[in-house]
């Protein structure tokens, strides 16, 4: 269970703290140790970097386990590595696969929280069975707020990350890796700007994909009405299970 005491009480403290006080880096509690470096969540199976995707081909490697992993260099910048399973409790066959990747820039607010605004490189693949399109890959450009974060040093497993989205859902607690981060050059890494190739094969993409360029606009509200439906919620409930 992710759900531990520790997780309980540190829930109960963020309700005690006031939002307009401004935060202390020096607190003991943001510097456990600094943010910067790669961190992964408890199965360690993901990692931000090359070896998790090739984002100029829209190509990823499946890592053995689901989990997540966070970056963050010296110099501003984030990487955000994601692979997960969503259940349907309707469907219990339906069980959609999503990974996805993104990187740009973040910043640390003196009332707690991180903003990390993309690129506009990164992207996502969904799979999922029970779609009239099977397999997909689409643009993913939105800057995420997390609304605290704090690190811990545990007993045995050593430094702990915990971050808390938007809305207060934690994400999975993450492990600290590397404390040289493991991330792809700080630069958007395609030209394309906003994609969408759709398959009916799993895992691999064929060559006779249907690509579909789109003007930003039109994808810019078809890919809000997504990730609002599914995405960022999906998320949020999908990262306590990891
Ligand atoms: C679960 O499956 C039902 C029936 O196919 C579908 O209508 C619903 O949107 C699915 N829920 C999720 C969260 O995917
Ligand atoms: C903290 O400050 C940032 C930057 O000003 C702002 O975007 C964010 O909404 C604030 N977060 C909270 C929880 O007030
Ligand atoms: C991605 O999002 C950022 C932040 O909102 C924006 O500045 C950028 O133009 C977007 N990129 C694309 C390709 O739309």
């Amino acid at each position: 269970m992710i759900l531990t005491p520790l997780l309980a009480v540190v829930v109960a403290s963020l309700a005690g703290l006031s939002k307009a006080q401004d935060i202390d880096f020096e607190d003991g509690v943001h510097n456990a140790t600094t943010i910067v470096g790669t961190w992964s969540s408890q199965s360690r199976s993901v990692l931000t970097g090359p070896d998790f995707v090739n984002p100029s081909k829209l190509e990823f490697n499946y890592p053995r386990n689901t989990g997540v992993s966070y970056s963050f260099s010296q110099d501003g910048f984030y990487e955000i590595a994601r692979y997960r399973f969503n259940g349907n409790g309707s469907e219990p066959t339906c069980i959609t696969g999503v990974i996805g990747w993104v990187h740009g820039t973040y910043t640390l607010h003196s009332n707690g929280s991180i903003v990390m605004v993309p690129f506009g490189d990164g992207f996502q693949q969904i799979q999922d069975p029970c779609a009239p399109v099977s397999n997909f890959i689409e643009t993913y450009n939105f800057t995420e707020l997390y609304r605290e974060w704090r690190i811990f040093n545990d007993a045995t497993d050593g430094y702990k990350l915990h971050l808390f989205q938007f809305d207060g859902a934690p994400v999975a607690p993450q492990y600290l890796m590397n404390v040289n981060p493991i991330m792809h050059p700080t630069r958007a890494l395609r030209n394309d700007t906003w994609i969408r190739v759709d398959s009916k094969e799993k895992r691999s993409l064929p060559e006779d994909d249907v690509l579909q360029k789109r003007s930003s606009a039109v994808s810019v509200s078809s890919m809000n009405g997504f990730v609002g439906a599914s995405g960022l919620a999906l998320m949020a409930l999908a990262s306590l299970l990891l």
